[in-house]
């Protein structure tokens, strides 16, 4: 039977403070999407169903979270946001089925493709909804402070 390669882990997602928005709910959550993409990344062929399996109840959480502060406070951009997650999770239910058929590739092509969306969506739409959370919440805009910038 012919298996695939996971990634070295030079190639893989890992988290680091870039990725930190200043809403902590979001940044706690955004650090499991990470650490999970990075395993499956990593991971051999038999871990693939438990760990997408994982990820999948991950991410309807996570989904499900934003979609409720957005539709809560009446965010304003909310409805492209909205539809963006259920069409990442669609296609996470669908790589699901295929993977339990033996489909490997597919998951493997599906983790990459994540791996490359997440720092897209979260700069562009998940920094926004962390922005207007924190007004919300805490009044004015977080400041981020992020390792490795020299403060002059
Ligand atoms: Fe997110
Ligand atoms: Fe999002």
């Amino acid at each position: 039977m012919m298996t695939t390669q996971p990634l070295d882990s030079c190639a893989t997602l890992q988290w680091n403070d870039q990725f930190l928005l200043g809403y902590t709910p979001i940044d706690q959550v955004h650090e499991e999407f990470v650490d999970l993409i990075g395993q499956m990344q990593r991971a051999a062929d038999n871990e693939l169903p438990p760990l997408l399996t994982q990820f999948s109840v991950h991410l309807q959480h996570h989904f499900d979270m934003e979609n409720a502060w957005m539709l809560s406070t009446d965010f304003p951009p909310r409805q492209c946001h909205i539809d963006e997650h259920a069409a990442v999770m669609q296609s996470v239910h669908e790589v699901q089925a295929l993977l339990v058929q033996g489909n490997v590739t597919i998951c493997r092509e599906l983790v990459e493709q994540l791996a490359q969306w997440f720092p897209k969506h979260a700069d562009q739409l998940d920094s926004a909804l962390a922005h207007w959370m924190f007004s919300k919440t805490m009044g004015g805009k977080p400041v981020v402070l992020r390792r490795g910038l020299s403060l002059r």
